[in-house]
Parts: structure tokens; C-alpha cells; sequence
């Protein structure tokens, strides 16, 4: 059967190679960092030519191991470095907002990891801040500026699915229980909403926008972070998003979005690169599409950065995809959620 959803959109997305280069500092040199400056150098023409780190022996082998030029010994003289245009933070979450500030203090554009802060007051001041400086800046939400992640921006844009009435997405992943460790540790805003469930909530914020109601249930660890939740968010017209994020299991990290003329399933993992299927509202397969760009995994980072160095070219203050409102909005409903199941810093 030829019709609307047997054929698919291309994704319009930009090879990353082609994004104007820019000179990427890296603030907090730990697991995150090491994956995001490997992978632009493997698919951009972006470099991350400084790294910092609160030890400057920290730093000295991070530059060595990701072939990156200098090392400073401290986060003020990373984003002092005048051969510096961005600075991505990957610090642990709690440290993101004394963090962007340094760095948009300094006059520099920012990438901010996931989630931009601990609570959406916080990112309101990162807002705020790089509004008054005239910088760029962004959460790291990558799976926005994945290719899947595209064709269904198009879909939804032409209606294709028809009226969107639900939205799913889990991303649970076992963490051996260690109360120090960054997602233990409500010091560092460790629990499962910030650290996964943020990607989930970002699905339903992309497909629904922000919830008009906000229903979680879930588990405590002992440390007082949440370590299970599942949310229903709800749109003033009914529409439902089903989320679910654990440190307890490692579950599937699906989505989906269903609407009155079809749906669309992502493959594993929805928030990095990988694949989608399109069904009828028969429940029929309209079109099946796998990610044959060869970026896979965290390479997918590097979407993201050659869109932030587009973006800085054209002279932008935010992302056209993800806009500083909803990294905020985002952070809003993890808010309310973890108030509603009691985690602990919660402002
Ligand atoms: N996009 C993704 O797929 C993805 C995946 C994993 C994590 N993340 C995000 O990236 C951020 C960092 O996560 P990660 O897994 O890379 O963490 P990590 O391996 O623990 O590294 C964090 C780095 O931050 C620095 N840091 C600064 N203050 C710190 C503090 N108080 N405690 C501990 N470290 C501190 C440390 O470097 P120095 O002490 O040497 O300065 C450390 O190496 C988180 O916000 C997380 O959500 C994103």
C-alpha cells in the first residue's frame, strides 16, 4: 500500500564534518567529556583544543589521552583561555549552574550537559545570564539534532501521525548502589530523573510540549534520591505521556508517539542513534528506516556540536530546535515530579 506515512522524510540534517569550526574548551574532564571531544574529533571539523580540570595533572592527561593542546589546572583559566569561542560543561549536574556562569562570565558561548541544572530555577539564572551577556547557550540534549530524531520532527510538522494522543519513553540503566557516586549522591543531584529521566521528559516536551499535569509515582534510595519513577504528563487536551526511568534495571529505552493516523516506534536506543518504524492506524507497517550514517552511540554527540557551531555562526543566542524555555520547562516538570515522590533537594 502507497500512502502518507509509507514514505518517510529524509532527514534534512547537515553532515557535522561540513559545521564552521569552532574551538570547544572542556570544563570537568571525566567520562562524558573524554566521549564528546572524541567524538568531533572522529566527525567534525571541531576541536577541543583546552581542557580544564580542578587538578592540572586531571587536565595534563586528559589533553594527552584525546589529543587535545593545552591544559589548565583550574575552571577559571579554561575559561580565561582567549583561544577558547565555547566551553562545554560536563560537570557532575549540581555544578552546572556555578559552572555556565564561570564560563558565560567570561564571555563565552556555552554547552551545558544534560539536564542544564538541578531545578528549573537554577537554568533560569543560566538563562538570564547568557541573555545579558549576548552568549549562545544550550543544554546538551543531543537527541534533538539526532537524524531519526528529524524524520519524526517532519511527521509531526505534516501531521502525518494525526492527532498525537499518546507518547511513551523509558530509560532505565542498572547502577550498582554506591551512596558517593555522582548518581547516588544527592550532593551531586544524583537519582534517576536528572540523570535519564531527563531524556524521557525532553520525548514528551518534543512531541506534546510542556504538561499541563504532572502525575509520579516511584522509590527513594536509601541516600534520598529517586531511584524509580513513572510519570503521567498530561496536555490540556488529554493527550498523555507515559515515562519511566530507573537506576534499578536496565530497560529497553523506547519511544513512541500514536496519534489517530499512525505511529511511530523508535529502535533502541531512542536518545541516541539508531532507527525507526512507522505503522498505519490498522496497526499495519508503513515504513521502517535504520541509522546508516555510522555514528553510532555517543558519536552521535557530534550532531549536536556542529549544530551549536551553526548556530553560533548565524550569530543565534539559542538552539531553533530546543530553545532555552524548554531546557527550563523541562526542569519544571522534574521538579514537580521529584517533589511528588519526596527526592531530596528540591527547591
Ligand atoms: N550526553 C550524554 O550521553 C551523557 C552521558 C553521561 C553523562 N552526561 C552528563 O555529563 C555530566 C557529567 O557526567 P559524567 O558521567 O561525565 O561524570 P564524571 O565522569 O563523574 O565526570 C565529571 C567531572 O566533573 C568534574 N567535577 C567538578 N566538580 C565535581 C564534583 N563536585 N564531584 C565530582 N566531579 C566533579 C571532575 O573533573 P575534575 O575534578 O578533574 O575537574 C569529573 O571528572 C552530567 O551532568 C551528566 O548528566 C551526559
Amino acid at each position: 500500500m502507497t500512502d502518507a506515512l509509507s514514505t518517510l522524510p529524509e532527514p534534512r540534517h547537515p553532515d557535522p564534518a561540513d559545521a564552521p569550526p569552532l574551538r570547544w574548551g572542556v570544563l570537568g574532564p571525566g567520562g562524558i567529556a573524554a566521549d564528546f571531544t572524541d567524538a568531533l574529533h572522529r566527525h567534525t571539523r571541531q576541536r577541543v583544543v583546552a581542557a580544564g580540570s580542578r587538578s592540572a595533572e586531571r587536565a595534563a592527561a586528559f589533553a594527552s589521552a584525546h589529543g587535545v593542546e593545552r591544559s589548565h589546572g583550574s575552571y577559571e583559566a579554561l575559561v580565561s583561555d582567549p583561544e577558547v569561542d565555547v566551553v562545554y560543561v560536563a560537570t557532575p549536574h549540581s555544578e552546572h549552574l556555578e559552572h555556565a556562569l564561570l564560563a558565560i562570565a567570561a564571555g563565552k558561548h556555552v554547552l551545558v550537559e544534560k539536564p542544564m541544572a538541578v531545578t528549573a530555577s537554577e537554568a533560569r539564572r543560566i538563562v538570564a545570564a547568557a541573555r545579558e551577556a549576548g552568549v549562545f547557550a544550550m543544554e546538551a540534549m543531543w537527541t534533538r539534532y539526532l537524524p531519526q530524531t528529524d524524520i519524526v520532527r517532519q511527521l509531526l510538522e505534516q501531521g502525518a501521525l494525526g492527532d498525537v494522543r499518546v507518547v511513551t519513553a523509558d530509560f532505565g540503566g542498572r547502577v550498582e548502589y554506591d551512596p558517593a557516586s555522582r548518581l547516588w549522591n544527592p550532593d551531586l543531584a544524583g537519582g534517576a530523573l536528572l540523570d535519564l529521566g531527563v531524556y524521557t521528559v525532553s520525548w514528551a516536551s518534543f512531541a506534546l510540549g510542556a504538561p499541563a499535569g504532572i502525575i509520579a509515582a516511584g522509590t527513594l534510595a536509601p541516600t534520598g534520591v529517586d531511584d524509580q519513577v513513572s510519570l503521567v504528563l498530561s496536555s490540556a487536551d488529554g493527550a498523555q505521556a507515559l515515562l519511566s526511568t530507573t537506576l534499578r534495571a536496565t530497560t529497553p529505552s523506547l519511544a513512541t508517539i500514536s496519534g489517530s493516523e499512525g505511529r511511530v516506534e523508535t529502535d533502541s536506543p531512542f536518545w541516541g542513534p539508531s532507527g525507526l518504524r512507522v505503522f498505519r492506524a490498522d496497526g499495519t507497517l508503513a515504513a521502517e528506516w535504520r541509522d546508516p550514517y555510522g555514528r553510532p552511540h555517543r558519536d552521535g554527540m557530534a550532531y549536536e556540536a556542529a549544530a551549536v557551531a551553526r548556530y553560533i555562526a548565524e550569530g543565534r543566542t539559542e538552539s531553533p530546535l530546543h530553545s532555552l524555555a524548554e531546557a527550563v520547562d523541562t526542569l519544571a516538570t522534574l521538579d514537580e515530579a521529584r517533589r511528588q515522590v519526596g527526592a531530596t533537594r528540591v527547591e
